[in-house]
């Protein structure tokens, strides 16, 4: 596939797409190896919704990300992997490899009985076999659903429980950082309570002892060691679901974002090569986990359809210091380093001989990712990471959209801080108000929509069609909505400025606080809750937790520590409060609803701009949060 070289390139290539956008994938979707042909390109509403691209076609990804670079490139590294801890040597896997251990797990899966269409369950360490299962179960069309290796039992039984997965694929443990995850043990509290799991794999991973269950665990590489390296890749249709990925969002419980096979790789490739303006000898690394969107299109698929060399590292930024991840980059000779602004501002409080100390002239691409990057980190990378000379592109997209959807093409597109520039071609966005009016024009605000099908975009959330239509479609009337509000500059450049809904952006993750607050109000002794966001220095947003407690309760260390420990069972370590308040009583209105906004202003201490508080049922218990907000535990 081609690359978009130029910016006036990008102009033309950006109105073909609007103008006749079935001609413009078709052409792109012509790159990839399919096994028949599609008879329609594109049929689409967005009020069911029902988006089909590239129907009737047939096809494997995993065909796509390695038997057609078997022929050209089998001896190219296509992964590299960096353990947790520096003095342990790094992993390389060729094409070649990985195509035979991506089939000696996919006959293992199908010789437990895993067929098309079934769904699994991936919890596991950021491992070379975390790749080699995503894309087994890719190759006998089986579903897959990465669940991120710091939520919880809880949160992973209840993954589990909603698609139904036939088999989890876990490991022993490993160490992220100083710290050790027991992962079977949290598997093992979670397989207490899932039905629907057959079989439980478990990877030797850090070689701690585990105890295994009679009938139910077996050892990954007794399984798929002795398989055959051959394997048929099960023909797909272009709208099989390929994955099933949860997310936070502002109601009930995460939803499983459900993404389709034919549309999602061809943007996952288009969308890979001409952000980061990919060119064939490049190392590519980013920093997130396969747990996340970001990796399953960012770190798997992308590079590897695009035949790339890409880097799954198992560590943190900061272990076993903070020049971790630079000197990585000098050791591999990266090229191409996308991270997230929440990893960029703890570097950036750092001693600045944690980066001078490597020598980082292989890099010529930066990306960041997750939510807003403000000016100081932006600024900070720029200069001391890409030493004024590499693009820098600020990449918006979600889960929901599969891939990129606004960013500066690397090199290409004028880069202004802060802003992530301009839609990639086939992406239509529009800014609405409040009452779902489109605000044309230039120097506008308003709510991010998209008005337009792209095909890597969101076909259903699983197992609950009408919870998709609500989430996404039904805002505003014909448009796919956000949930971000955005900005739009006098040259026509986005800005995107935020949740406008009840989600938080903790440190580039994505936490409902509907989520936070049930799981609070589980906790013994508690009444009601309201989470807010609020700003914070290292992960953009913290989590603000108000508390009303049964009794006399008063603000005190020893609780807290007992109600993030709680979220910590009930989710994971990444949705715990940074700050708990308890209080009498939380402002409602007299319909009894929470009045966030002040909440919000409260937990910003910006107890100045509090508005109207005449409309609440009590509006002393301001007072009484505004007092007592010193005393936050
Ligand atoms: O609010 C936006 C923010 O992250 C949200 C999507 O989160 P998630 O589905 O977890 O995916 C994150 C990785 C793609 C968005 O609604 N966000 C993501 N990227 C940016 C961003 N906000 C501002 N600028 C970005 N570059």
């Amino acid at each position: 596939m081609k690359k978009i070289d130029s910016f006036e390139e990008y102009q033309e290539q950006y109105e073909k797409s609007i103008e006749n956008p079935e001609q413009f994938w078709s052409d792109i979707a012509d790159t990839f190896n399919w096994k028949k042909k599609w008879e329609k390109i594109l049929d689409w509403n967005f009020s069911e919704p029902n988006v089909n691209w590239f129907k009737g076609g047939k096809l494997n990804i995993t065909e796509n990300c390695l038997d057609r670079h078997l022929k050209t490139q089998p001896n190219k590294t296509a992964i590299i992997w960096e353990p947790n801890n520096p003095n342990d040597a790094h992993k390389t896997v060729t094409y070649k490899e990985l195509h035979e251990e991506v089939n000696k797990t996919a006959n293992a899966l199908k010789n437990l009985g895993v067929n098309k269409g079934d769904r699994v369950c991936l919890y596991m360490p950021m491992s070379l076999e975390l790749s080699y299962t995503v894309l087994a179960c890719a190759r006998i069309g089986a579903i897959h659903s990465v669940v991120f290796a710091g939520f919880s039992a809880k949160s992973l039984a209840d993954r589990i429980n909603d698609a139904s997965c036939e088999l989890l694929i876990t490991a022993d443990g490993f160490y992220r950082g100083k710290k050790y995850i027991d992962l079977k043990q949290i598997a093992d509290e979670a397989l207490e309570i899932t039905p629907s799991i057959k079989h439980s794999l478990i990877l030797k991973h850090s070689n701690m002892d585990v105890t295994m269950k009679q009938g139910r665990d077996l050892w990954f590489h007794e399984q798929v060691n002795y398989q055959s390296t051959e394997c048929e890749a099960t023909t797909m249709d272009a709208e099989d679901p390929l994955f099933i990925l949860y997310t936070s969002g502002s109601t009930g419980t995460p939803k499983g974002v459900v993404h389709s096979t034919g549309g999602y790789m061809v943007y996952a490739e288009y969308s890979f090569r001409n952000v980061f303006q990919y060119e064939e000898n490049d190392i590519y690394w980013c920093t997130a986990d396969i747990g996340w969107i970001t990796g399953h299109t960012y770190i798997v698929y992308g590079p590897l359809l695009a035949g790339a060399t890409t880097v799954l590292f198992e560590g943190t930024p900061t272990y076993p210091n903070p020049g971790r991840f630079w000197e990585i980059v000098e050791k591999l000779k990266v090229n191409t380093f996308y991270t997230a602004p929440t990893a960029i501002r703890a570097l950036q409080a750092c001693e600045i001989e944690n980066v001078t100390r490597y020598n980082l002239s292989s890099l010529k691409t930066l990306g960041s990712v997750g939510e807003p990057i403000n000016e100081e980190a932006w600024q900070w990378y720029y200069k001391h990471i890409g030493k004024e000379k590499c693009a820098l592109v600020d990449t918006w997209w979600q889960t929901e959209t599969g891939g990129i959807m606004i960013s500066p093409l690397a090199g290409i597109t004028k880069e202004k801080p802060t802003f992530a520039t301009y839609p990639l071609p086939g992406i239509q966005p529009v800014l609405v108000d409040e009452k779902g009016n489109i605000i044309e024009g230039n120097n506008v605000e308003g709510n991010l929509c998209i008005k337009f099908p792209w095909p890597s975009m969101i076909r259903t959330t699983w197992g609950d069609h009408e919870r998709c239509k609500n989430t996404y479609f039904s805002t505003y009337k014909n448009m796919y909505f956000t949930g971000d509000g955005c900005k739009r500059d006098e040259n026509g450049m986005y800005r995107i400025t935020g949740r406008v809904d009840d989600v938080i952006n903790v440190s580039g993750h994505r936490i409902g606080t509907a989520e936070v607050e049930n799981a609070i109000n589980s906790f013994e002794g508690v009444v009601e809750s309201a989470v807010v966001g609020y700003p914070h220095d290292i992960k953009g947003q913290g989590i603000y937790a108000y508390i009303i407690c049964e009794g006399n309760i008063e603000n005190n260390e020893t609780l807290s520590q007992l109600v993030r420990k709680h979220i910590t069972t009930e989710i994971g370590a990444l949705a715990k409060p940074d700050k708990i308040q308890v209080v009498s009583g939380l402002p409602k209105t007299r319909s009894g609803k929470i009045m966030r906004r002040i909440l919000r202003k409260v937990a910003e201490g910006n107890f100045d701009s509090l508005g109207d508080t005449s409309t609440l049922l009590d509006p002393s218990v301001v007072n009484e949060i505004v007092e007592k907000r010193d005393l936050v535990g």
